[in-house]
């Protein structure tokens, strides 16, 4: 099965394992902001149970209200919450395209949730996006169809409260210039300033918030999500007269259980949730894998192994272009010519930043920005590998424009949003723009760690960046600025899991999943490698991983796959998984000049 053209404007970036200051602002792209205005998202009031209603044409819209501290519930970690309770709550955001038959019919097989990754990422937008094309990846005609529910993860663009810590866009945007301003994190003098930032920039988040963004509490919404959604199926069968489901989750009396797919940080999630609750999973499909220990441990050394193989990759596909690729030169006899011209320009730019104009401002060009031009660019290889050429070969003769014209790079758009100040509306109602994912990004990684990490001072920081600058000559520079946003993060979350992660072999019983997690991941990976999805398979019992032989970020996003869309189906359809290790051939490459990918964009 052949999944069709998506839409990527609205989740694409969503993807990127993030750094807390380069975020997802494409998100507030033209459409992202006409989805907020689309649907006046202010009109539900939160309930604690599931109401929805009607939006965006095909989709129905809710805001489930759950409690801020699930700490402070009893019966946090079963089932068997049902708030009314008039504590401080959080309102969840959900965007569910339904099924294509009532959910009386027999083939009515229960919602699907999905999670983008980031963390920060936005599940409505993801679900705006694709949940069409998730949809008809997983039903099978006649025999199981699934809702799509994309929700945003508590302090994510629709749920409130926000997790945001400027008040204004303007103050927020002056930060970020003054980040990427600032020298190299590999100087003494870079790293005490911008360890000295991150600090200051967690005094300006609100605690009462941000102590509630745990991974762990998400994964309790999740659970919530389900319980809910399987009340309201229940009440349409009771006023149907009708029993029967096809349902992996919950039929027979039993508790009904997740179905869910997972990217990127969404793997994390993932398994917080199965680890937590296993006998409430019903299918898991997890695709680009965090590993677990490592992320909660703020190390962050599992993630960039294989980043410079990674980037070998781009500079090989360069090479066999010849000449068209701008970045080869006619005397090159290897990729490693062109991987020496960029390095050169990496460690000059790194000692000397270079002062440069563009679009009436001057900006100060940094390694920091080099190196995280060809990080954001390295998650989708056939959509940025002509970009990508094209920049840095331009910026070989110091023409930086297109890097700092790139919104992913810069973590914000100067020259609209700075001047266009958001209409001040009620902290209660869902946000228009999220222009904040930074900040929530922030609060999600760095209170998922704050239990183990130890103390995240000066010399702390110092160890790190030296760690993670040795796993990649190219991208270190610029993966150092997510675990540098802890620097003497401040807020521990109350109700936080940080392991023991796995789970046991399914056994029809109600403590195991109903079937095992299917683990999906590409071959050469720069931000999840593909060792993170072994390491993962060996804590969840009869889990296997299927591997896409391909470069990029996650196997259903990085390329296409007949083979893997097979083994999708089977899966969520029988709860099979394939023979761990298996290996699916790409449909698409890479290519420079840039060839269209049918079924990508
Ligand atoms: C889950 O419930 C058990 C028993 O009620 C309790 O001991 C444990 O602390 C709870 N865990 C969390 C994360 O609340
Ligand atoms: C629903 O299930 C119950 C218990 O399994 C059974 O007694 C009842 O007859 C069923 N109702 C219908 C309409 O199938
Ligand atoms: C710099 O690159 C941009 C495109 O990225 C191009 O439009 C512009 O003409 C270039 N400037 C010079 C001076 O070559
Ligand atoms: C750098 O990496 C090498 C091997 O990849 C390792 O032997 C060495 O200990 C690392 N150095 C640091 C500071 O992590
Ligand atoms: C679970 O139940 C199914 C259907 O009854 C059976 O085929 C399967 O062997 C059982 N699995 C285990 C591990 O007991
Ligand atoms: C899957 O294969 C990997 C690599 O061979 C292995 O380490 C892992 O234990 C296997 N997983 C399971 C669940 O057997």
């Amino acid at each position: 099965m052949r999944l069709p053209a998506p839409s990527w404007t609205f989740w694409s970036t969503a993807l990127l394992f993030t750094t807390p200051t380069t975020a997802f602002l494409p998100l507030r792209t033209r459409q992202a902001e006409d989805i907020a205005a689309a649907f006046d998202w202010a009109s539900i009031t939160p309930t604690p149970d599931l109401q929805y209603h009607p939006c965006y044409d095909t989709f129905q819209c809710a805001r489930l209200r759950v409690p801020l501290d699930w700490s402070k519930e009893a019966g946090s970690n079963a089932s068997s919450f049902s708030s009314s309770s008039p504590g401080p709550y959080a309102a969840i955001a959900i965007v569910t395209l339904p099924a294509t038959v009532p959910v009386t019919d027999p083939a009515y097989a229960g919602p699907i949730l999905i999670n983008p990754g980031g963390p920060a990422g936005s599940g409505t937008d993801m679900a705006l996006g694709l949940a069409t094309v998730m949809q008809g990846l997983v039903d099978v005609p006649g025999v199981r169809h699934y809702d799509l529910l994309g929700f945003d993860p508590r302090g994510v663009r629709l749920s409130t409260p926000s997790g945001s810590c400027y008040a204004s866009q303007f103050n927020r945007a002056m930060d970020a210039v003054a980040l990427r301003g600032m020298p190299t994190a590999l100087s003494e003098q870079g790293l005490q300033m911008r360890f000295g930032m991150n600090r200051a920039v967690g005094e300006l988040c609100d605690g009462d918030v941000f102590r509630h963004l745990s991974t762990a509490s998400v994964a309790r919404d999740m659970l919530e999500i389900v319980d809910r959604s399987h009340e309201l199926v229940v009440k349409a069968k009771g006023a149907a007269g009708s029993n029967s489901t096809a349902s992996a989750c919950g039929g027979n009396g039993e508790k009904p259980r997740l179905q869910y797919m997972g990217f990127s940080y969404g793997t994390f999630l993932g398994n917080t949730f199965a680890s937590m609750f296993p006998g409430r999973v019903g299918r898991m499909l997890v695709d680009g894998v965090v590993d677990g220990a490592d992320y909660t441990a703020g190390t962050w050394e599992k993630n960039i192994g294989d980043a410079d193989a990674s980037v070998d990759i781009f500079y090989r596909t360069c090479f066999d272009s010849e000449a068209s690729c701008p970045l080869r030169q006619s005397s090159d006899t290897s990729f490693t010519d062109i991987r020496t011209r960029v390095d050169a320009l990496l460690s000059s730019l790194r000692e000397a930043p270079v002062m440069t104009v563009y679009n009436d401002r001057v900006y100060t060009m940094t390694s920091y920005l080099l190196g995280e031009k060809i990080r954001t660019s390295l998650y989708a290889p056939i959509q940025n590998y002509e970009p990508l050429a094209i920049s840095l070969a331009e910026a070989l003769v110091g023409n930086f424009s297109s890097i700092l014209a790139d919104q992913v790079v810069m973590g914000f758009d100067l020259p609209s949003s700075v001047c266009t100040e958001s209409s001040a509306s009620d902290p209660a109602d869902p946000p228009q723009e999220y222009n904040f994912a930074s900040e929530v990004s922030r609060g999600i990684i760095c209170g998922d760690s704050q239990a183990s990490a130890g103390e995240r001072d000066l010399a702390w920081a110092a160890d790190t960046v030296a760690r993670i600058t040795n796993q990649s000559s190219t991208i270190g520079e610029a993966w150092t600025n997510i675990p540098l946003a802890c620097a003497d993060w401040p807020f521990t979350p109350p109700y936080a899991f940080a392991g023991p992660f796995g789970s046991k072999a399914p056994d029809n019983s109600s403590n195991t999943p109903a079937a095992p997690l299917l683990i999906l991941s590409t071959k050469t990976d720069h931000a999840t490698p593909l060792e993170n999805a072994y390491s993962l398979s060996r804590l969840h019992e009869g889990s296997s991983v299927a591997m896409v032989d391909a470069v990029g970020h996650c196997a259903l996003l990085a390329t296409t796959s007949s083979c893997i869309y097979g083994i999708v189906q089977e899966y969520f359809h029988t709860g099979k998984v394939p023979v761990n290790g298996t290996v699916c051939e790409a449909e698409c490459v890479p290519e420079i000049p840039f060839k269209a990918c049918p079924g990508l964009p």
